[in-house]
């Protein structure tokens, strides 16, 4: 029998690099800030850290835009830096990922600028060229995700090439078997070095339709939900041979991998359960996690909530590994979408459902989006289609670690402002302070280290009625109940007979348990070996 893989029961903890620790006083998070913050993670209690892309990199969507894939921006560091990071990580027994970017580089990377020479430039088919269509213009109605044609005019070589996002982002041709070897080639690379696997970059982006027809229109479309969504984008993206890329990527994740040293792979993914599915692989050749980013839009009711839950299990493939997902550097923050109290209790769920957690940075403090004043707007997303609440600046502002000048952050001036509350919202005061946000993370993460239930154990729905959504956790035979009062009223609940252990609420535990969660709470509860 093999053993389970450790990803399996782990808690992932997401980066991103430009916020979370600056060490040389650029206003810009770096490798070496990380490093000097491993213990507060190792304290937290998660098990891995994905950093978003830390590559050589232009900086139009800040280290999506990739200029060279085997190397370190200088803003982060250098490659010693990331290896010193690495090895110190991997001797606090963290695991480090990476963010791949396979959909498109910098336009700026050496395989554009020589692509983009000529029309015989043996790079040329690395990226996705087509002519005008006939009147001159793009050659389709593809439009960008952020806003516009997703075709830029290139008037030396007289044709056009994709972007699904920035014109700076040209799309990659993985129909290239070069380029496809190229890239392959960064993956052998960064896990050659130790990298613990990667996360996957709009995997469902990476192949295009061979022959480029019209996406549908969408009838309902409205202006204030992004020119992206004036089309489906049903031949831009997750086209059935994106499949076999992701069974390379595995491959190579696979032949890297040791017992107890798995590596493992996360596809950036945004579609319906069933087509996120697939990206598992028929056979489980695909990527071993499928973001399922359900949680962060999630309607805060228990019935819909406890559906949500049942249909992703049940759509999991044989062997498929569940995982959620409450926030990332794209999406508004927990806190700000479920206010202070329903946060915490949103928290207890995202760490206590079957399937691999991954927090966001600073999501353990409650966190809330930062106010971002128009003059200090960074985010290509936010200046391009302004007003329609689509920047991400405010889910990026820097990781406040104390109230000494910038948080502790940085001793120059952040890139980005600090979040309003940052001298009453920060990991010192949240530190002394055990009913904190960050008391309640630690709690739930070391109760998922100490109780398998919770780690790796079956789910099983047990009530959606009302605001109340419990269920129960179960491994060889030890069982553990989450109920969860998704309002601001006292719920009443049956609950079987048992210890509670943990609630979301400041003060004493109930001594058995309740038969009514007070207003806002969750609660986690041991249940007795005779109920
Ligand atoms: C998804 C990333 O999460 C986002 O931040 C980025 O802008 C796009 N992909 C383009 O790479």
């Amino acid at each position: 029998m093999t053993a389970r893989p450790w990803w399996q029961s782990s808690v992932l903890y997401q980066i991103y690099p430009w916020s979370f620790q600056d060490s040389d006083g650029d206003g810009i998070g770096d490798l070496r800030g990380i490093a000097t913050r491993l213990d507060y993670l190792v304290d937290l209690g998660v098990h891995a850290i994905w950093l978003s892309p830390i590559f050589p990199s232009p900086m139009a969507d800040f280290g999506y835009d990739v200029a060279e894939y085997c190397d370190i921006d200088r803003r982060f560091g250098t490659l010693a830096d990331f290896d010193a990071l690495l090895a110190s990580a991997h001797a606090r027994g963290l695991k480090l990922l990476l963010d791949f970017v396979p959909n498109h580089s910098s336009d700026q990377h050496p395989w554009f600028v020589e692509s983009r020479s000529s029309r015989d430039s043996p790079k040329r088919d690395w990226y996705i060229w087509r002519d005008p269509a006939a009147d001159g213009g793009p050659p389709n109605n593809w439009i960008s995700d952020f806003g516009g044609p997703a075709w830029t005019y290139d008037a030396r070589t007289e044709q056009y090439y994709s972007h699904a996002f920035l014109k700076e982002q040209p799309d990659l041709n993985w129909r290239n078997p070069e380029l496809r070897a190229a890239m392959l080639d960064v993956l052998r690379f960064w896990f050659a070095r130790g990298v613990d696997g990667f996360r996957i970059d709009v995997l469902w982006h990476i192949v295009k339709h061979a022959d480029f027809p019209d996406n549908p229109i969408n009838p309902g479309w409205d202006p204030a939900m992004g020119e992206m969504h004036r089309v489906f984008q049903l031949h831009s993206t997750d086209q059935p041979e994106v499949h076999d890329i992701a069974a390379d990527m595995r491959a190579i994740a696979d032949a890297f991998g040791r017992e107890g040293d798995d590596r493992v792979l996360i596809g950036e993914i945004y579609l319906p359960v069933e087509r996120l599915m697939r990206y598992y692989g028929l056979a489980g050749e695909g990527v071993h996690l499928p973001f399922n980013f359900q949680l962060i839009d999630a309607a805060w009711d228990a019935r819909s909530l406890a559906r949500m839950i049942a249909e992703y299990e049940a759509a999991l493939p044989p062997g498929g590994w569940p995982n959620w997902v409450l926030g990332n550097h794209d999406r508004p923050r927990s806190a700000t979408k479920r206010g202070p109290a329903q946060a915490r209790v949103a928290a207890m769920l995202l760490l206590t459902l079957r399937g691999t957690p991954t927090l966001y940075y600073g999501d353990e403090l409650g966190m809330t989006d930062g106010v971002i004043p128009p003059d200090r707007v960074r985010d290509p997303r936010e200046l391009r289609e302004p007003g329609l609440g689509l920047g991400r600046d405010p889910v990026r502002t820097p990781m406040p670690w104390d109230d000494s000048p910038h948080a502790g952050f940085t001793r120059g001036e952040p890139w980005l402002p600090l979040g309003g509350d940052w001298r009453e919202r920060n990991v010192a005061a949240e530190a002394d302070d055990p009913h904190s946000m960050l008391a309640l993370h630690r709690a739930l993460l070391s109760l998922r280290r100490a109780i398998p239930a919770l780690a790796v154990g079956a789910i099983r729905l047990l009530e959606a009625e009302g605001d109340v959504l419990a269920y129960e956790r179960e491994q060889d035979g030890e069982r553990i109940v989450v109920a969860l009062n998704l309002g601001h009223d006292a719920a009443p609940v049956a609950l079987p007979a048992g210890q509670p252990i943990l609630s979301t609420l400041r003060g004493p535990l109930p001594s058995s348990a309740p038969s009514v969660l007070r207003p806002d709470e969750g609660l986690i509860l041991k249940v007795d070996a005779s109920a």
